[in-house]
């Protein structure tokens, strides 16, 4: 019996590390929906739209990593949620306040992979 509940809580301590984790196959989804058309697929600020934006106001290359206000996990998850104009950035880029905070989790986790591969 004592065997049972043990294996019983490691079985329920794993299950919950997994849904506490960020999952970077989520970020992936969201961010092909939300970001790639302005900070392109591989995160190099060359989506489409990014043409259409100013000099001075283009698209951040994301997989350089060279942020100017979101250098830490928490300072990208708060860009994400108010948008760029809240935090000194330029309006072109947009607020995800629909998203839940887990979502941001994952797109925070798939914004650093993209950066990690510099
Ligand atoms: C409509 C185009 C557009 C979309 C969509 C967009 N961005 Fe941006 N993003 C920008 C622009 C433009 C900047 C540069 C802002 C500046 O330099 O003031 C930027 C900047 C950034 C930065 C750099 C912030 C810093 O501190 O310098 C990050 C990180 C970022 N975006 C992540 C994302 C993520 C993640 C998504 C998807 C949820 C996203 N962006 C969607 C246009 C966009």
């Amino acid at each position: 019996m004592k065997k049972l509940c043990l294996i019983l809580s490691l079985v329920l301590v794993g299950l919950q590390r997994n849904a506490l984790a960020a999952d970077v196959e989520k970020g992936k989804t969201l961010y092909a929906q939300r970001c790639a058309m302005c900070h392109g697929d591989s995160g190099e600020g060359n989506g489409p739209l990014a043409a259409t934006m100013p000099e001075g106001q283009k698209p951040r290359n994301l997989a350089a990593g060279a942020n100017k206000y979101a250098s830490d996990d928490a300072k990208l998850t708060e860009l994400l949620q108010k948008g760029g104009a809240a935090v000194g950035l330029s309006v072109l880029m947009p607020s995800q306040a629909d998203l839940k905070a887990a979502d941001l989790a994952d797109l925070v986790a798939f914004v650093n992979s993209l950066r990690k591969k510099q």
